[in-house]
């Protein structure tokens, strides 16, 4: 967080898939801001659902046997479209809220269910579960980690495309410690990186084998992102524990959650435990409406099948750039999802590439932030058109061609 050489930009309005400054210059959002806004901007239906309910009642808790409305339609909206039928819905602020909740969540399921020895839980390189304590000690990018002291314990981290990796964990530590692993289907901030064919199914079953949690972390890849519900269904990953937030409202207002299978949540319901846990706003009543209103967008106009669509026109409308000489790599082909990767040497001999690279491509008009490893995120709303990829490839290919290097 900060500013850029002391620079400030101001994002003044949106519409569509454009966002403009304060003195009106439009610019493309090749990353729909921090990869949420799905439905893109200016949404007046969203909008009407969110004044409508802040009249009627902006907020009420959903603590002891409290609920609203607008919460429980969320949550059987939600449960109606999760990877496992007859899963629970737990509401969150956010993605690193719903990271934490998830890894209490884990913990506590094997202390209920008499395995109190399963702690341990697998990580990923690249990987970035959010800010939070569980999810700072899960992140697979040391500068996200280093530097606060003893973070929460029990954890392992693996090379990111590896399923002999998780394999030989569990082996060495013993598969009646393993709690589980956390994995994002595409890993996001940490470059979007596509797993390699077989990873997902072949990690799946080596934790199943294991007897632990499948954790998936779609806080990016969820809500359409990867032309489906969620990335587990695409694949078939039957997941323990989806962690959600961003694309289930668009970012029209803060929300996550948990989604837990229903033999997780199974102990929790019917041995009566109360689960000390649960967030001010876990399942704030105007968050609930925002996102059943832009829910409704995605169904209406038939967002998953077109972010399907576009998958392949994103892919190829992008490997030309690969043959651009300051590119090593283009990664894209699951979802409306892409890296630009930089060249590593060009980096190091000047570590300020990645920032001269994406300022060069806004002043080109489009909006992307370098990824781990000195890539440039691509993940512009599911309601791009094909036309409108090629104007941002073209502003990628224009900007790129004014750095000076
Ligand atoms: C995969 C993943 N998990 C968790 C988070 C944390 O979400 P939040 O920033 O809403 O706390 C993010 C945020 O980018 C994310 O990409």
């Amino acid at each position: 967080m900060g500013t850029v050489d002391g620079h400030e930009m101001v994002i003044d309005r949106g519409e569509g898939i454009y966002v403009f400054d304060e003195d009106g210059r439009r610019y493309l959002d090749a990353t729909a801001s921090l990869w949420y806004c799905n439905v893109g901007y200016g949404r007046q239906e969203i909008v009407a659902a969110v004044v409508a309910q802040m009249e009627k009642l902006h907020a009420y808790h959903t603590f002891g046997d409290f609920v609203t409305r607008p919460v429980t339609e969320l949550t059987e909206k939600i449960a109606s479209v999760a990877p496992v039928p007859g899963s629970k819905v737990f509401l969150t602020s956010g993605g690193s809220d719903s990271v934490d909740s998830a890894a209490k969540l884990a913990r506590r399921y094997f202390h209920l269910t008499g395995q109190p020895e399963r702690t341990m839980f697998i990580a990923r390189e690249w990987g970035y579960h959010g800010t939070h304590a569980y999810g700072t000690s899960l992140a697979g990018m040391a500068p996200n980690k280093d530097g606060y002291g003893d973070l929460v314990g029990d954890v392992v981290t693996v090379p990111w495309d590896s399923v002999e990796a998780v394999e030989k964990v569990i082996e060495q530590a013993g598969p009646e410690r393993i709690a589980g692993l956390f994995c994002e289907p595409v890993i996001g901030a940490g470059g979007v990186r596509v797993p390699p064919d077989g990873y997902l199914t072949g990690v799946r079953e080596a934790i199943r084998r294991a007897g632990a949690l499948f954790i998936a972390d779609e806080v990016v890849t969820g809500f359409g992102r990867v032309g489906a519900w969620f990335a587990s269904t695409r694949f078939d990953l039957e997941p323990d524990l989806v962690t959600f937030a961003k694309g289930v409202t668009s970012g029209y207002l803060p929300l996550g959650g948990v989604i837990a299978a229903p033999w997780i949540a199974e102990p929790f319901w019917e041995g009566g435990v109360m689960w000390r846990h649960g967030y001010t706003y876990s399942g704030h009543t105007t968050g609930a409406a925002a996102a059943l209103a832009n829910l409704e967008v995605v169904e209406r106009e038939g967002l998953l099948a077109h972010a399907l669509q576009l998958e392949s026109e994103l892919a190829n409308a992008l490997a030309p750039l690969g043959r651009h000489p300051l590119v090593t790599e283009i990664r894209s082909g699951l979802g409306v999802l892409g890296a630009v990767q930089l060249d590593p040497d060009a980096i190091e001999a000047d570590p300020g590439l990645p920032v001269k690279a994406f300022r060069a491509i806004r002043e080109a008009g489009a909006l992307t932030r370098p990824v781990g490893g000195g890539g440039l995120q691509i993940s512009p709303p599911l309601i791009i058109t094909p036309e409108q990829v090629k104007e941002m490839v073209a502003a990628f290919t224009v900007g790129l061609d004014t750095v000076e290097v």
